[in-house]
């Protein structure tokens, strides 16, 4: 019955009212959890995540979150680093994220907008789940490589088309993936282009 509300609330809002993009993401989180991230499937997947990053990356002075949502994965990530920035594009949700970690700076801001955006230069730039959710994921990649040294995005395997093309022109530094049940994410991480050492 929640799944049937969910899916009836996300088609209102996603597809259906005239609303700006911007607007349409902050109205789903008029209610909890709109986006079905509290269960043991996701947070398999976030524990996974912060695994990688621990071993496969290593621990990272700033990490910038972009699209923290209301902060479940913030928690587990907060013990990647020294200092979370969370982003998010919801206020509903950032204002959420806050209360849910304490020791993590949160920011309703839309990074892909154009224009300056008012974050730290991070070690990490983490985006899970939430790059193919955007129109231009070509250019939504290049703005996360503008915002710190290093990025790595998560996409499950159902979006594998639209975010793989991209990814072929980058030197990617580690790739693994997620499993849970008939779930797959895959993990990818690399170097931006704009700090590394030629
Ligand atoms: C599916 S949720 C993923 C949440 C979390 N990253 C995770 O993996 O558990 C996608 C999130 O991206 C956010 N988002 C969408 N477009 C955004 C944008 N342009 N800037 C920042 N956040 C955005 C949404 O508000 C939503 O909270």
């Amino acid at each position: 019955m929640q799944y049937l509300l969910r899916r009836a609330w996300h088609i209102l809002v996603l597809r259906v009212l005239p609303i700006s993009a911007n607007h349409r993401q902050n109205l789903l989180y008029l209610f909890r959890d709109p986006w079905a991230l509290d269960n043991a499937k996701e947070h398999h997947r976030i524990r996974e995540t912060s695994l990688i990053i621990r071993n496969r990356i290593g621990h990272c002075g700033e990490l910038l979150e972009v699209g923290c949502a209301e902060g479940l994965q913030s928690a587990t990530l907060r013990h990647n680093c020294e200092h979370l920035t969370g982003v998010d594009i919801s206020p509903r949700a950032v204002a959420r994220a806050g209360l849910l970690v304490r020791d993590a700076t949160f920011m309703a801001v839309d990074v892909f907008s154009a224009g300056p955006v008012p974050v730290p230069t991070a070690d990490l730039v983490v985006a899970c789940e939430m790059i193919y959710l955007l129109a231009d994921v070509g250019a939504a990649i290049s703005r996360l490589e503008s915002l710190g040294k290093a990025c790595l995005i998560t996409f499950m395997d159902q979006a594998t088309a639209k975010v793989e093309p991209f990814l072929a022109e980058r030197a990617i530094l580690g790739r693994e993936s997620i499993s849970h049940g008939d779930l797959t994410w895959h993990v990818v991480w690399w170097n931006s282009p704009r700090f590394s050492v030629t």
